[in-house]
């Protein structure tokens, strides 16, 4: 993406319609975000999801934090605001860290290491703390053959395009444990996705 404006400009726009859905998620899971004052949506692109946020909880302070020429020439508005940096690097802090379709792209190693930094950007004392995660989780038992199928579409995607996978809730587990988490909720959401709350 970052030799190839065209392509960029195009994923940037697919994510950006994905991210509109939120809409339903913020309204289907108010308890998710309750009682958080700050709250840093990583690899947040163009930071569709995080205005719904900060739209919908004013008291809310948000940050989308992606690659600097990602969040370059957009604005602060309100309480929205945009920061540029590498996630395995550092990760601004902040009550709670969202990551939307961010982990599927990464490997298990890269993961680890993407967790123990947001770890490092949350209270690990108290009840605000958390990870919120909103990526695919595998479910054969429980799913329609479809919906497996179309996840399973997506692991092959993940393979060949970057250097990633679509995970099982025990995959998922396996990584917070490592990552140093003591426990998650996972709730499905519609279509394809799940909302996984991580706790230090
Ligand atoms: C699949 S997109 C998800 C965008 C957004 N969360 C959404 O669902 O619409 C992954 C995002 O991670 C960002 N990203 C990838 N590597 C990163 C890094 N090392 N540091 C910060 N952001 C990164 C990309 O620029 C991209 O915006």
């Amino acid at each position: 993406m970052d030799h190839d404006p065209v392509f960029k400009a195009l994923f940037h726009d697919a994510m950006r319609s994905d991210s509109q859905m939120m809409n339903l998620v913020v309204k289907d899971c108010e308890q998710v975000f309750e009682g958080l004052n700050s709250l840093v949506d990583v690899g947040g692109g163009t930071g569709t999801i995080a205005r719904v946020i900060s739209e919908a909880y004013p008291q809310l302070k948000c940050t989308v934090f992606d690659l600097p020429h990602v969040v370059a020439s957009l604005p602060t508005t309100g309480n929205l605001n945009f920061v540029g940096g590498d996630l395995f690097q550092h990760i601004p802090s902040a009550d709670a860290i969202l990551m939307k379709l961010v982990l599927h792209a990464f490997g298990d190693e890269e993961c680890i290491k993407i967790l123990k930094k947001c770890r490092e950007a949350i209270p690990t004392q108290g009840e605000k703390g958390k990870v919120i995660i909103i990526d695919i989780v595998i479910n054969v038992e429980k799913d329609e053959h479809e919906l497996t199928e179309a996840k399973l579409f997506f692991d092959m995607l993940m393979m060949v395009e970057v250097s990633g996978r679509e995970r099982t809730e025990q995959d998922w587990q396996k990584l917070f444990m490592a990552a140093g988490f003591s426990h998650y909720k996972l709730t499905p959401l519609f279509g394809l996705r799940s909302l996984i709350e991580v706790y230090p």
